[in-house]
């Protein structure tokens, strides 16, 4: 059996049941399986009553909306909170200033040396948010222009963002491991004004020059009048006159000051622009606007993580990505939570350093993901145990389907068998999590996310749209608006509606396959689409293959996701060459290399397969299955399903045989 069909062999054997811990008597989520059982009802009973009394409780309007919801999903248009005014960087700073909160930590800042920690009060954050804010005013950036950033999790990834906020800037935050081609058509794609970026990524232990990627970037992006650069690696670095300024010295210019005044924005104004993958070749700007999102991220973050006062939260995630926006960022410092940010990776100086740090803060809530917790579970248990991990209370997954090796080690390891493992779905468009346990309510079973919160409505479907019996797998889809949503794909309507709303009208389509238990519990089984995901990283297999066929040697090219034991799928690529070029090592490294230049480091493929034809069918469309069976190995009994279609059938063979060199 190959690694995928054991994975899902194990989780539908899967039948162990954990009762969660007795609520703690402040906890602000659910109490008990009824109490979500009634919130449940209530929200799908009145949706609109329900987020009303949600918005009103956790965020602090300039003016009260004056219509709940006016959604229309086959359109699709959805506004939230429509005629209300608030803005983001208000209700994560300056009401903590007055009630209470002036001195607490809102950021914990853990760089990668030890003895790099900066912890900002709500106080001192304010005070450089509100200077930054004046910095990009001063650079003409105001109220829907667009601002580009591309950090290493440094604090002032966590100030710029809220900086924009202040005046009503639009963020795009470009994660600092992809290349300078990926940041140059995300900033050309949005028309950047300003991008703000660093000298370097310090990384285990090595300092890697990032602003050479910028200036490649930038000298393609005419838009971009003024880049900004955060002194990190103290590198050696180009700055150009005119263009360029440091960070450190912008702050403190002459006329910086910390009062700026705070932008009143409308609720559907767009706060942020994300880019994600998906089927075809370019990525997706996904937006999100204001009120909904900012209510979505406070809101989920008060249930699933139950979230208080003296809590130390940590969500090992990068703010380059949707986890660390909603999770790092908005949900916790919209609560005036205490929330850690950590520049390092989890394997260095030593496997142990995540516990290390839970240990060092007393950490009291972790969010992190299923390829962090196989990859420390190779490393033996003698490595949380030397540390002291009492503080820990609740565990939280996020990025692909935990399964149930991994969870039941998390839980018995790090959660000593006595704490929550709470598997969270969502995705970058849905802003926040969709498919959660309530913590202290309800009952785990090891692989699955259990139930949808409370407002979302997930079922799973047919193809003919008709829903799926219990534990018959299907499409799963969220019926109803809720204000998290992504509001459009940006400067694309087309696809916005194609993408997500067209496969059953007027229901939103993750492109993910789920069954649902007798119980109602959601067992996602991972991507529909071409959409493949690399240690909680989605990246989608046609800008990869549109990567390779841009090598002058290349004249084919497929990529498929291949089972891997850490990362749960790997990157596996056949490449036909032009011809007259020859297959050899140096030119596999060369396409490596090539990949790794155009889309960034993490969209390198493991295995590349020469091959001088692909399965097509006359038509002239590859036949991605047979390629994901012979990556995954499953090529024994030749079962290749019907391949009557296939124009040479022979090439399947000839595949198989070339892919015993990885396999
Ligand atoms: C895709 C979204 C938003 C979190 C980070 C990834 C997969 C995410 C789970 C989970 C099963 C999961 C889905 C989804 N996924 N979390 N708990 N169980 N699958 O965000 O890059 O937008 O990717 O990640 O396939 O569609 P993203």
């Amino acid at each position: 059996m190959s690694g995928e069909d054991s994975k899902i062999e194990s989780m539908m054997q899967e039948k162990r049941l954990f009762a969660p811990p007795p609520a703690p008597a402040d906890t602000v989520s659910a109490k008990s399986m009824a109490e979500y059982e009634e919130w449940y009802r209530q929200s799908m009973d009145d949706p609109e009553g329900f987020w009303a009394q949600r918005a009103e409780e956790l965020i602090q309007w300039d003016k009260k909306w004056d219509q709940v919801l006016e959604a229309d999903m086959v359109k699709p248009e959805v506004k939230w909170f429509k005629g209300g005014k608030l803005n983001v960087s208000v209700n994560c700073l300056d009401r903590h200033l007055a009630n209470g909160r002036r001195n607490k930590a809102a950021l914990i800042w853990q760089g990668e040396p030890e003895e790099d920690v900066r912890v900002y009060t709500y106080q001192m954050l304010h005070t450089e948010v509100c200077r930054m804010a004046n910095v990009l005013k001063k650079m003409g950036v105001g109220k829907g222009d667009r601002v580009a950033v591309y950090l290493p999790m440094v604090p002032e990834l966590a100030i710029i963002l809220l900086a924009c906020t202040r005046i009503g800037a639009i963020h795009s935050v470009v994660f600092a491991g992809f290349s300078a081609a990926s940041l140059k058509s995300r900033m050309q794609d949005c028309e950047a004004k300003v991008l703000v970026t660093a000298d370097a990524v310090l990384r285990a232990g090595k300092t890697i020059p990032l602003k050479p990627n910028a200036d490649e970037a930038l000298a393609e992006c005419p838009s971009v009048q003024n880049c900004v650069v955060v002194k990190r690696g103290g590198n050696e670095i180009n700055m150009q006159q005119g263009r360029d300024t440091w960070w450190h010295e912008a702050i403190t210019a002459d006329g910086i000051t910390a009062d700026c005044p705070p932008e009143s924005m409308d609720a559907e104004d767009t706060m942020l622009i994300l880019y994600t993958s998906g089927s075809t070749g370019k990525p997706k700007g996904v937006v999100h606007t204001t009120g909904g999102y900012l209510t979505y991220a406070a809101q989920t973050c008060r249930w699933v993580f139950d979230l208080k006062d003296d809590d130390v939260y940590w969500c090992t995630a990068d703010i380059g990505w949707i986890t660390g926006h909603s999770y790092i960022l908005y949900g916790p410092l919209a609560l005036g939570a205490t929330s850690v940010m950590f520049e390092g990776v989890p394997s260095w100086p030593k496997p142990d350093r995540f516990w290390q740090i839970c240990d060092k803060f007393k950490v009291n809530i972790f969010y992190t993901a299923p390829t962090v917790i196989r990859s420390l579970m190779r490393e033996g248990t003698d490595w949380p145990n030397k540390h002291d991990l009492s503080s820990l209370r609740l565990l939280g997954s996020v990025g692909e389907p935990i399964n149930p090796e991994a969870w039941m080690w998390y839980h018995e390891h790090i959660g000593k068998s006595r704490l929550p493992v709470v598997d969270t779905w969502w995705q970058t468009e849905t802003g926040g999590i969709m498919i959660s346990a309530m913590p202290y309510a309800t009952p785990l079973k090891p692989g699955s996310a259990t139930k949808p919160l409370p407002g979302i409505d997930a079922a799973v479907l047919r193809e003919d749209g008709s829903e799926a019996a219990a534990n018959e797998g299907g499409h799963l889809v969220i019926r109803r608006p809720w204000p998290g949503m992504l509001r459009g794909v940006f400067g694309d309507p087309e696809r916005y509606k194609k993408t997500y709303f067209s496969r059953y009208e007027g229901i939103y389509d993750p492109e993910d396959g789920s069954r649902k238990d007798e119980d109602g519990y959601f067992w996602i089984m991972g991507r529909l689409d071409d959409v493949i995901n690399v240690s909680g990283h989605r990246m989608g297999t046609a800008e990869i293959e549109s990567a390779l066929v841009a090598h002058k040697d290349v004249a084919e090219a497929a990529v498929v996701g291949a089972p891997h034991e850490v990362k749960g799928q790997t990157i596996y690529a056949y490449v036909s060459l032009k011809s007259g070029v020859n297959p050899s090592d140096e030119l596999r490294a060369a396409l490596r290399t090539h990949v790794r230049k155009e889309i960034g480091p993490i969209a390198t493929p493991e295995f590349i397969q020469f091959a001088d034809g692909l399965p097509k069918t006359r038509s002239g469309k590859i036949m991605r299955r047979i390629l994901r069976k012979i990556a995954a190995g499953q090529t024994e009994e030749h079962d290749f399903g019907d391949t009557s279609t296939l124009a040479d059938p022979s090439v399947v063979d000839t595949l198989v045989a070339g892919s015993k060199e990885f396999i």
